[in-house]
């Protein structure tokens, strides 16, 4: 029996975009797996394991609680973590051969049962396009893993309480000051509603202000997981066309004047990124105010703009404060943090933090914490304007290397901001039907017919790409040519 796994054990490799905690528990239920491990076997303990391998002792810390939750070790306190009684190695004569990058053949359940089944592979990085998703590959970890440790060290007992509803103040407050400088939007640290994601904020804004039954003004094409939940919570939905303008406010004035609100992503139109023009944000503003209706300001990632400064908010125009103002920490940190944040009107702070109480979990303490932080000490700007210089250089990249394989096939349109690409197709061919191939064969894409509210005929095909993966211009060249075969009638 050995009290040690041979540290070659551990070698990890950071090239293939698996995360290193995955790593390190895939090596071990191999080694046990192949028999190189033994039932009654010690590990080294997590802080040994992350010395060796220069990692954060949180990394090694995740693959031993999977590990322990799946049965494989188990702690016996003094005597660290050993490998649990009863695993067996499926194949006992190989054991002495073994090594720890053999493939799996495993004894014990492949899956817990409460590991994510949906949603992405925990194990593998973005796809390459997947939408959404900011340059991971860019994140501040250091500062982040350091500001995250002090945190969790300076943790007292009043932070083990349930936090408020509405959120903490301290962000709160970071949150006003932030949008104050940079969004040119004014409003209270009362005012702002810290939540988990922006559907988190819409159901919010339904629970609180609409009812059953209500017309919503929606863009179309637009944004399916707004007009989706929207739908579930009983609204009436009245599709509103969009053009270079943005959301065509003259046709919901025509069609649908009587509508109790609007949902509108003014900076990007997503998914077509066109800016809503200046006369149409007044006219919406003033639709607003004569109708006493709500407009849901959904500014995902308004941050993101390459030809200028970014645009002010149309929240910032609110006079009449009709607009409810959404953000999210998705795209400016990462969307695991599931952290965004409401500006409501200050006529309706009271309603907002009586049904905060009822219907909001709470955003993790712990989370807000950091972030606050993070905002507090400059990190947070000084990122943002990182990515800002980042993305217009990735994008000017993908563009020449997708445009130098498929320029036959596609125009590619660069809007001022967003994060991703438009491609129109050329010739009579489906967006939809070569969206679904490039997501067959491994990449993301999003067809434009796939956002609207229902098939409609003569509108012309495009999909979407991210840039904000794509690191070089042969990388995107690389993916251009998989995409090539895929263009082909069916
Ligand atoms: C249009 C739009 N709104 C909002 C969001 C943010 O959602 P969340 O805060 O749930 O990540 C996204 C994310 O992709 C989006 O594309």
């Amino acid at each position: 029996m050995m009290s040690h796994p041979p540290s070659s054990l551990f070698r990890l490799d950071s090239s293939t975009g698996e995360a290193y905690y995955r790593q390190i528990y895939t090596r071990l239920r191999s080694a046990v797996a192949d028999g190189l491990l033994q039932p009654g076997d010690r590990i080294p303990s997590a802080r040994a394991l992350a010395a060796e391998l220069g990692l954060a002792r949180g990394t090694v810390e995740a693959a031993y609680s999977l590990l322990a939750a799946e049965g494989y070790v188990e702690a016996r306190g003094q005597a660290g973590t050993v490998i649990a009684a009863g695993v067996r190695p499926a194949v006992q004569a190989a054991a002495s051969k073994a090594t720890a990058s053999r493939p799996r053949t495993v004894a014990v359940p492949a899956r817990h049962p409460l590991l994510p089944e949906e949603g992405q592979d925990e194990a593998k990085g973005p796809r390459p396009f997947q939408m959404g998703i900011p340059a991971l590959d860019a994140f501040p970890r250091k500062i982040w893993a350091r500001l995250a440790a002090r945190a969790v060290r300076a943790t007292q007992a009043a932070d083990m309480l349930y936090p408020s509803p509405a959120g903490l103040m301290a962000l709160r407050t970071e949150i006003a000051r932030y949008l104050q400088l940079s969004r040119g939007i004014d409003c209270r640290a009362e005012q702002v509603f810290v939540t988990s994601g922006y559907r988190d904020s819409l159901n919010l804004i339904t629970r609180t202000l609409l009812q059953p039954g209500d017309k919503i003004w929606v863009e179309d094409p637009g944004y399916a997981p707004s007009a989706a939940l929207l739908r579930e919570a009983g609204m009436q939905l009245a599709g509103i066309p969009v053009d270079a303008e943005g959301m065509q406010v003259e046709y919901g004035l025509r069609h649908a004047a009587r509508a109790r609100a609007a949902v509108v992503t003014p900076a990007h139109q997503s998914p077509t990124c066109v800016a809503l023009s200046l006369p149409r944000r007044l006219a919406l503003l003033e639709w607003a105010a004569r109708e006493q209706a709500w407009i849901v300001e959904d500014d995902y990632d308004g941050e993101y703009r390459y030809v200028s400064r970014p645009l002010p908010a149309l929240k910032s125009l609110d006079r009449e404060d009709r607009v409810l103002y959404a953000g999210t920490f998705s795209k400016v940190l990462f969307p695991a943090i599931r952290l965004a944040y409401l500006v409501v009107p200050r006529s309706q702070v009271e309603r907002f933090r009586r049904s905060a109480q009822l219907f909001s979990g709470a955003a993790p303490a712990l989370t807000q914490h950091i972030v606050a932080d993070f905002m507090a000490e400059g990190h947070f700007a000084r990122h943002i304007q990182r990515m800002r210089r980042l993305y217009a250089h990735r994008r000017t990249m993908a563009i020449a290397g997708l445009e130098g394989v498929l320029h036959s096939h596609v125009r590619i349109d660069s809007p001022p901001g967003g994060m991703h690409l438009l491609l129109r197709l050329q010739g009579r061919r489906s967006d939809r039907l070569l969206a679904e191939k490039m997501r067959q064969h491994g990449m993301f894409s999003r067809a434009l017919s796939e956002c609207l509210l229902a098939p409609r005929a003569g509108v012309a095909p495009m999909i979407m790409l991210s840039f904000t993966n794509i690191d070089s211009r042969r990388r995107a060249a690389e993916l251009a040519r998989r995409i090539l075969p895929l263009l082909a009638p069916a």
